[in-house]
Formats: structure tokens, sequence, C-alpha cells
């Protein structure tokens, strides 16, 4: 399942006549189509120059969280750390915001652009423990494609 959706993002990446934010919005789109535990797909970015993630595009339900401070929740918490935060069971989480009652588990890729985190991929999972070393190789693959968008 991977190794075609490798595939197919590159080619997004590289499509010509759409912007950035509609390449990230089909990728979004055909993560959450394609990978079944795959229930919330979206990216955040930081917000200028402030001490915060503002929401991008996304798929699946909308959330309240268009804004996250640096530090607070995972996504927060990803965008000081540099590293990837995997979250099997949310409910063992303090600093976590919770977007939805049905979300399990959830991870949290940065995206790097020259070295420099300017975002990060977020997925929720409905299901609980989804998420595997794989998950994080292909997130990590999609991200450095996505980064030569910017
Ligand atoms: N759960 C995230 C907030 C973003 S939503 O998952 C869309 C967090 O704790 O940072």
């Amino acid at each position: 399942m991977f190794s075609q959706l490798k595939l197919k993002i590159s080619s997004i990446v590289r499509e010509t006549g759409k912007d950035t934010d509609e390449k990230l919005q089909s990728i979004c789109e055909l993560l959450k189509e394609t990978v079944p535990y795959y229930d919330w797909v979206g990216f955040y970015f930081r917000n200028g120059d402030k001490e915060e993630l503002k929401l991008g595009p996304y798929a699946g339900a909308p959330t309240d969280h268009t804004i996250i401070p640096f530090g607070k929740g995972i996504c927060g918490q990803v965008a000081v750390s540099n590293q990837n935060f995997v979250v099997p069971d949310v409910t063992a989480q303090d600093n976590y915001i919770a977007c939805s009652i049905t979300v399990k588990a959830e991870i949290v890729v940065p995206l790097f652009v020259n070295d420099k985190n300017i975002g990060q991929i977020d997925i929720d999972s409905n299901t609980p423990d989804p998420f595997s070393a794989e998950d994080e190789r292909f997130l990590e693959y999609i991200n450095r494609e996505v980064a030569q968008l910017f």
C-alpha cells in the first residue's frame, strides 16, 4: 500500500497547474481515503514568526484547533522537539488537545525545509495503537517530497 501511495504522492507534488495548497489537499484526501486507519489527515505550519502553528489543508472532520501554540498538545510539542511523535493511546497523554472523542491514536511528523522545522503532518486514528515504524518512514518520505514545494 505505501509503495503505491509514494508514487502517487510524488506525482501530485510534481503536477503542474495546481498550487501548493491544492496539492497538499489532494495528498490529505488520498491518504485518508487509502489508509484504513488514517481518519484525519492534515498539515500544520508555523504561523509567520509567531510561536504557534496554523492549520493548513486537511481531510476529515473540521477542527476548532486551527491555531496551536508551540508546546501545546502533540502538535505543539513536535514544533519544539523537531522529532516524530507517535501516540498509541491519546488517553495516556497529559499534554494532548482532543479534536474528536472518536480519536484513539495520533502520529505527528515534522516537515523540514533546509533543516528548518516549518510545520508537520498530523494524522489521527480511530483505531487504537495502529502506527508502526513503517508509518513513520512513509510520512517522512511524504514530508521530504512536500518540502520541495517550499
Ligand atoms: N491532537 C492534536 C491537535 C490537533 S487535532 O488532532 C487535529 C494535538 O494534541 O496537538
